[in-house]
């Protein structure tokens, strides 16, 4: 069995091949290829914090396995991450242990991939201005993603931390040479522009439908937990939702709390990024509809990175052997 580390992981990975792997599991998906449960959450009593059990199998890299990762908001106070994932794969054939990799980077850079990938299927080609509200770890990783797939030329960012803020952009200026504004709102982070981008644990809205322009595309990444909310929920209602799945987003994702209080209504909710990749369902309809994307994390999306990772760590003799 090989072990990966954080930083063998961060060596095999880079965004590009994130996103052509990212873009692949999610057509799989569409297909019945790649298969996953809805994820499994363990609370514990009195903290703030969960942990999620991710199961997947993936035909085209032949793998299956599992990450085990948490989500503790008030670890950042702790200066820990807010994150941490770990993943064990197996020959989907014989159970046979095939590595243990340290999945935290693969969570973010998965993440970060597939809101390129919604970005490239849902947003107008043009779009070149993106808000992020949020300037955590998966605000760098999705706008490094949409640098890719979109001709970005202006990044504004609103984080309640304004050390948050400032990291934020000194990071972004490692591969983003365009104009960097800083928010005090909001609203002014997100008026006029063609993406949005939020990633807060946030447990009440933050954007509201009168700041949103006609044909914005909105990566909605921090709400998944059952409770957690950051878009008005009319913006919902009025825009073309498209899920990563459709039970985990009910159940934890940006429409669970709207459709909990029966604002939104189950039927609204249907189509996934799996069917547009993977050309069965239409993405987008017209130039001036909002698109949100509602992502709440997919095993499959896990298990396939961790799959490319393990076998390029083969062909290129790194990470550690741990059990023969
Ligand atoms: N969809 C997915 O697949 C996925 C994957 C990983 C993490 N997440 C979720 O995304 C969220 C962010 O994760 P992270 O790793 O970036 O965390 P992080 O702690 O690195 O960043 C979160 C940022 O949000 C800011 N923030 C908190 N409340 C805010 C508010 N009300 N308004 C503005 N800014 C606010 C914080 O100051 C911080 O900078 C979490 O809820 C996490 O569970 C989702």
């Amino acid at each position: 069995m090989l072990h990966i580390s954080e930083s063998d992981a961060f060596d095999l990975y880079s965004m590009d091949e994130a996103l052509a792997v990212v873009e692949a599991a999610t057509r799989e998906y569409g297909l019945g290829d790649a298969t996953m449960p809805s994820k499994i959450y363990l609370e514990i009593p009195g903290q703030t914090g969960d942990f999620r059990a991710m199961p997947a199998y993936c035909k085209q890299l032949n793998v299956a396995g599992v990450k085990w990762v948490n989500s503790h908001p008030d670890n950042q106070h702790l200066n820990l991450p807010t994150v941490r994932a770990w993943i064990l794969l197996n020959d989907p054939a014989t159970a046979a242990p095939l590595a243990l990799i340290d999945g935290t980077r693969i969570t973010s850079m998965r993440t970060g991939a597939v809101g390129g990938i919604a970005a490239k299927y849902l947003s107008r080609p043009h779009s070149h201005r993106v808000g992020f509200v949020g300037a955590g770890v998966q605000a760098y990783y999705q706008a490094m993603a949409i640098c890719k797939v979109r001709p970005v030329t202006e990044i504004r960012i609103y984080d309640l931390s304004r050390e948050s803020q400032l990291r934020f952009s000194r990071q972004v200026r490692e591969f983003f040479n365009g104009k960097l504004v800083e928010c005090d709102t909001v609203s002014a982070c997100i008026k006029d522009v063609d993406i949005v981008v939020t990633s807060t644990p946030s447990r009440s809205p933050l954007v509201e439908l009168a700041w949103v322009a006609p044909g914005t595309h909105i990566n909605a990444i921090g709400a998944d937990a059952p409770g957690k909310q950051e878009l008005d929920p009319m913006i919902l209602v009025k825009g073309r939702i498209v899920v990563d799945d459709v039970a985990q987003a009910s159940h934890s994702g940006e429409i669970n709390v709207p459709l909990h209080n029966k604002v939104l209504s189950k039927h609204k909710v249907q189509l996934s990024i799996a069917d547009v990749v993977s050309g069965q369902k239409k993405g987008r309809l017209s130039r001036n509809q909002i698109t949100i994307f509602d992502s709440t994390g997919l095993g499959v999306h896990d298990i396939a990175s961790a799959g490319y990772i393990y076998r390029k760590a083969l062909d290129t003799q790194i990470g550690t052997q741990i059990v023969d």
